[in-house]
């Protein structure tokens, strides 16, 4: 660290945290996408930075056949090409020590039976003492199966004074009975306060912010309401298109794949109302009331607030792409939505009339994920009366990047210098790296160490998950109950920012889309 690091005021206070308990964390489908490029590298990460006990261990839980060795030599591939910081060799070598392989299909018992004689041969060579985090990072189709014979084994239990807990990732089901179902099978191996749903938009370093920013700040709160908002705009762009997930993309579609998750779970946070206090069910009550406060849209409302669109071929970075129907693996004549735009009312006191518009989509110009809280206008008198182009709710406007360029802008009208009064926006701007000097760690570095640490406030609670889906799955169902009912697809080229409908659907309020 540099000394300008050191001197660095806004990082004065920073209270670093407790180290969690020495743990075994057992991720399932160990040898998947998720393990390579996101968890062992956050898990080398925090080991690098001091964050985990010296008592630690991965057990990777998977079919394929390996030995220790191979799977250790593919994971220092995946951590090289994909941490955050660079591999210290020495580093790697002594992480490398606690990782270790075991091969299973994940609905054999006998598996599970030899997991547990592991465990506890680790809990005695590595002094891990009997605390495991079971990480279901396997298809969604294995988790009942993982689930039942982890409690078949009894291993969600653990000896007296240390604990089991299980991470789930998403998706959490795919629609609410199957959110049900499985809230339901997991409760039946692990109580709730042992559970963590995850959602790594939570675990994203700006999205904890926004709370800070609310609630540390007198400045916005008590303009945060009907009365100074006029909507707020919530942008995911990806240039990415479904690239090798048609299996799972298909049948999923952008609205269960990132609005029934991340975007509500970010809705939230600009909406809730201050928790009492900050414990995770504290802060999860007060998210739970948001959801329950949408606005449902169903039957013919479906069309009117939400459009769905699918990118046709077109060109990203210059580069031509092919459309989402030519792509490997998915239907020729698809309809699932790779983009998806909705008008959201929050019926409740704070937010009443005020636009919540989000949108997602894939293979859009630019990978940027932002939040545009947009401030009524200034009366029209003295000098806002001329102002051409000066939509409802452009003048001031306080963007929260989420990534990338992480940070939070405050947009702001001013006098252009000269001798006549000319107007122009300017930006007031906060940037992390500037700022703090330092890079912000990985969403999933944070969310595993709360979850070893048993903070469950960056995860999903069971009544939230399910309070998603009942909003969402109203609108799946316009989309696919009776057929002339449904309200058509929007196509879009790849590399644009979305279909006409989307702009149409925001302009008949008399809004824009911010340009990102
Ligand atoms: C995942 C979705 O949850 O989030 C993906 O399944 C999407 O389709 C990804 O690409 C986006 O995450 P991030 O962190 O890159 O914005």
């Amino acid at each position: 660290m540099t000394d300008s690091l050191h001197s660095n005021p806004l990082r004065e206070g920073l209270v670093s945290r407790a180290t969690p308990a020495p743990c075994s964390v057992v991720i399932f489908g160990a040898t998947g996408d998720l393990t390579h490029r996101k968890l062992v590298p956050a898990l080398y990460n925090l080991a690098a930075g001091g964050d985990l006990s010296s008592g630690f261990a991965v057990i990777g839980f998977a079919r394929r056949e390996k030995s220790d060795e191979t799977f250790r030599a593919e994971l220092e591939e995946a951590a090289r090409k994909y941490s955050r910081r660079s591999i210290n060799d020495e580093l790697w070598k002594n992480f490398q020590n606690a990782i270790f392989y075991h091969r299973s299909e994940f609905n054999d018992a006998e598996g599970y039976r030899s997991l547990r004689q592991r465990l506890d041969q680790i809990d005695r060579d590595r002094g891990t003492r009997g605390n495991r985090l079971f990480y279901l990072s396997a298809g969604p189709d294995q988790f009942e199966p993982i689930l039942t014979r982890l409690r078949e084994a009894g291993l969600n239990k653990t000896r007296e004074g240390s604990w089991a807990r299980v991470i789930v990732e998403k998706p959490f089901g795919t629609d609410l009975a199957t959110a049900q179902h499985l809230n339901a099978v997991v409760h039946s191996s692990f109580d709730e306060a042992a559970t963590f749903r995850i959602d790594h938009y939570l675990g994203k370093e700006t999205a904890q912010n926004i709370m800070v920013l609310r609630f540390a700040n007198a400045l916005f709160e008590h303009l945060w309401n009907h009365r100074y908002i006029d909507h707020v705009q919530i942008t995911a762009g990806e240039q990415l298109g479904v690239e090798n997930r048609a299996g799972y993309y298909e049948g999923a579609g952008a609205l269960r794949d990132m609005v029934q998750n991340h975007l509500l779970q970010l809705l939230c946070l600009i909406a809730m109302e201050p928790p009492t206090d900050l414990s995770a069910d504290a802060v999860r009550d007060e998210k739970v009331k948001v959801l329950r406060s949408l606005r449902r849209i169903r039957g013919a409302d479906v069309g009117q607030h939400v459009i769905r669109g699918q990118y046709s071929a077109g060109s990203i970075n210059g580069q031509p792409v092919v459309g989402y129907r030519e792509e490997k693996n998915v239907k020729p004549e698809s309809q699932t939505e790779t983009y998806v735009a909705l008008r959201i009312l929050v019926d409740n006191w704070r937010w009443a009339d005020v636009p919540f518009y989000v949108r997602v989509g894939k293979r859009l110009p630019k990978g940027a994920t932002e939040i545009g809280v947009h401030f009524k206008n200034a009366p029209a008198v003295l000098f806002n009366r001329d102002q051409e182009g000066l939509r409802d709710g452009s003048q001031n406007v306080l963007v929260i990047r989420i990534q990338p360029d992480e940070g939070v802008s405050l947009r702001m009208q001013s006098k252009v210098p000269g001798a006549s009064v000319r107007i122009q926006p300017v930006k007031m701007d906060f940037s992390y790296g500037t700022s703090f000097g330092k890079a912000s760690p990985e969403a999933y570095e944070r969310l595993l160490l709360d979850a070893m640490l048993g903070d469950a406030t960056l995860f999903a609670r069971r009544d939230e998950v399910e309070e998603a889906w009942r909003f969402i799955d109203d609108i799946e169902e316009a989309w696919h109950g009776q057929k002339e009912k449904q309200p058509p697809l929007a196509f879009y080229s790849a590399g644009s920012w979305g279909p006409m409908e989307a702009d149409q659907l925001i302009e008949a309020d008399g809004h824009a889309w911010r340009r990102l």
